[in-house]
């Protein structure tokens, strides 16, 4: 897209925002707005771009907030910006790292929160090309759709691994009970997939946020707080599997990790279950060879191997972090051939159990017994 835009004219890249600024009709805000010290949105980016930008708006224009921000954050910017004849908009964004281009082209909905209509009208109109409902609501209803909307999926992946919790203790097998599940039209089938904990940019930080806006107005989301301890649990939980497979302790273990990234198809450690996962491995005396097809430089205390083989050479334990596609089907004879033991934990579901148990493979998932 971006060889596109520059080919056509329709894409120029400038130095500084007010460069940025002076000519347009509609101005992106989308910088980040990482998690402070007290758990609390850090709103430094987004303030430092409305003040350079304020002075050199061209008149009527409009601002649009993408930013993820803390309810009540289109006022600040508006403060900020000092224009009384610019309006600014809430137009949060829900694409996913991996599929962004897809996701922003197709959302589920388009939602606009403003004060002025004229502006949200005027913000919807970018958007006729695009197949979706759209809603145009006050700027704090925008805001707390993207925080609650990444609460909510936040919620039903702690609340699938704690029922993959429950699965193991009663011996149900979770991919059955998720199936039965999403057939309800009410639960549905997405976002159900059992793991080692979720991660990456947005969902730590913005449950931590919905928090910390929750408690600034007298509200405590204890709920919320359940989410983000049950997925705590989740790590040390898949921690204790591999030490489990390696006899009960993990002193001296080799183990190999399959996985770093938060999820497949991004090249992000930010935040990552795999890298807590292994902290926690070494943290036990683990010594730990990992392997991932998008990562090149290794994370801290982490031997790289060059491939999915390498990794497993005298490993007593093989634990699958990251859901890539290599990892799905491998040559499971050179695995065995290479590995010290043959023991495999799959915090992801995803090995061909039965080809892994011919080979006599000890294997436990999540979830399943
Ligand atoms: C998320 C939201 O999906 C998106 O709407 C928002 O705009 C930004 O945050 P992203 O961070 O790219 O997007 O990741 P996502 O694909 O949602 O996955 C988040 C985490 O949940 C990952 O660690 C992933 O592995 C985990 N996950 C996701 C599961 O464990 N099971 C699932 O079924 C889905």
């Amino acid at each position: 897209l971006v060889d596109e835009g520059l080919r056509s004219g329709k894409l120029r890249f400038v130095v500084g925002a007010a460069e940025a600024a002076k000519e347009a009709e509609f101005h992106y805000l989308c910088v980040p707005t990482p998690q402070g010290p007290d758990g609390a949105a850090d709103l430094s980016y987004l303030e430092a771009a409305a003040a350079e930008i304020g002075p050199v708006l061209p008149n009527d224009s409009v601002v649009v907030n993408k930013s993820t921000v803390p309810v009540g954050s289109t006022r600040v910017v508006s403060r900020v910006l000092g224009r009384s004849d610019v309006a600014v908009v809430s137009n949060p964004e829900f694409l996913r790292e991996g599929s962004a281009v897809h996701d922003f082209l197709h959302p589920d909905r388009v939602v606009i929160g403003s004060e002025d209509q004229s502006a949200a009208v005027r913000v919807a109109s970018l958007y006729l090309g695009v197949a979706a409902p759209m809603m145009v609501t006050d700027p704090a209803s925008a805001e707390t759709i993207k925080y609650a909307s990444n609460a909510f999926l936040a919620t039903k992946l702690s609340f699938v691994n704690a029922v993959a919790a429950v699965c193991e203790a009663v011996g149900a097998d979770v991919n059955d009970v998720v199936l039965g599940m999403g057939y309800d039209k009410r639960i549905g089938s997405e976002f159900l997939r059992p793991g080692p904990g979720w991660g990456g940019s947005c969902f730590p930080k913005d449950t931590r946020a919905m928090i910390h806006i929750a408690d600034d107005h007298g509200y405590d989301f204890d709920l919320l707080r359940g989410v983000i301890t049950v997925n705590e649990e989740q790590f040390e939980r898949v921690a204790d599997k591999v030490s489990d497979m390696a006899g009960g302790t993990l002193d001296g273990a080799r183990v190999a990790a399959w996985g770093l990234t938060f999820k497949a198809r991004t090249d992000d450690l930010r935040e990552s279950p795999a890298l807590e996962i292994i902290r926690r491995l070494i943290e036990r005396g683990a010594e730990v060879v990992a392997y991932d097809p998008a990562v090149e430089t290794a994370p801290d205390g982490v031997t790289l191997a060059s491939d999915l083989y390498a990794a497993c050479e005298g490993a007593n334990v093989l634990v699958v972090l990251t859901e890539w596609d290599d990892f799905r089907w491998p040559d499971f004879d050179k695995v065995a051939e290479v590995m010290a033991d043959r023991r495999v934990v799959d915090a992801r579901n995803i090995l061909d159990r039965a080809a892994l148990q011919r080979l006599e493979f000890d294997v436990v998932g999540i979830g399943r017994t």
